[in-house]
């Protein structure tokens, strides 16, 4: 389910599902992020917003009630790997291109021991190499951290993480129009093609991008 619906289904104890719907959608645009767009880790920014609407059209005693589940569905934001995902999680603190081959490598054998096959495989090591390459080349460093998706989904989960200056033309990235050091089709845009989903959250203050592969 999308965090919309996750937003909207909890308004929706307490008022219509058509009011929840317009609730949830005001509050988004007060906050700025498109429909289609809403994060876990939006949601302490939009409770503030969705109280107004929650005040004007939910019973008084409901009210509470609706804010308090918002705001345990907020608590998820900074870890949204903590739903129950088997507890093999592995981390490569990457500084040098010796720790992009040090990824590339515990982020095959964990695709082997979960059962890939010989394409998938490749897959996961090229999404771990084009990620932790990238953070060491163009953010001075980062850590990346592999584990198993969680069940039932096959697959391995990816998260990049770095402290660099964040990517300023993603968008122009994303569209196919750039041009990348290899030209080999790999790069960010090779790795959402090889995903099951693509995540990415850059700005100054670095860049986070969570990939999941399936085997
Ligand atoms: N973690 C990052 N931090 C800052 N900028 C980044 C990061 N990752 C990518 N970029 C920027 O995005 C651009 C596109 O990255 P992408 O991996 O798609 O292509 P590339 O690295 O230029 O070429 P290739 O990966 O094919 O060698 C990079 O050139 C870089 O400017
Ligand atoms: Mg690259």
């Amino acid at each position: 389910v999308s965090v919309e619906r996750a937003v909207e289904e909890i308004l929706g104890r307490c008022m219509s599902p058509i009011l929840a719907q317009s609730v949830r959608r005001r509050a988004q645009r007060a906050i700025q992020v498109p429909e289609g767009a809403l994060r876990l880790s939006d949601l302490p920014r939009l409770q503030g917003e969705l109280a107004a609407g929650v005040r004007l059209f939910a019973e008084p005693n409901a009210q509470r009630q609706a804010l308090d589940a918002v705001s345990a569905l907020a608590k998820g934001s900074d870890e949204p790997a903590s739903s129950p995902r088997p507890a093999e999680k592995i981390r490569v603190e990457l500084a040098a291109e010796a720790d992009v081959v040090q990824a590339r490598s515990h982020a095959r054998a964990l695709a082997e021991r979960l059962g890939g096959d010989a394409f998938a495989i490749q897959r996961v090591a090229t999404a771990a190499s084009e990620l932790a390459r990238n953070a060491v080349l163009y953010a001075g460093g980062g850590v990346i951290e592999f584990s198993p998706s969680r069940p039932p989904q096959r697959g391995v989960w990816i998260l990049a993480r770095d402290a660099g200056p964040g990517i300023g033309n993603l968008d122009h990235i994303l569209s196919g129009k750039y041009k990348s050091r290899t030209g080999l089709g790999r790069g960010l845009l090779g790795v959402k093609r090889l995903a099951r989903s693509f995540d990415v959250t850059t700005g100054s203050n670095g860049t986070r991008i969570e990939v999941e592969i399936a085997l």
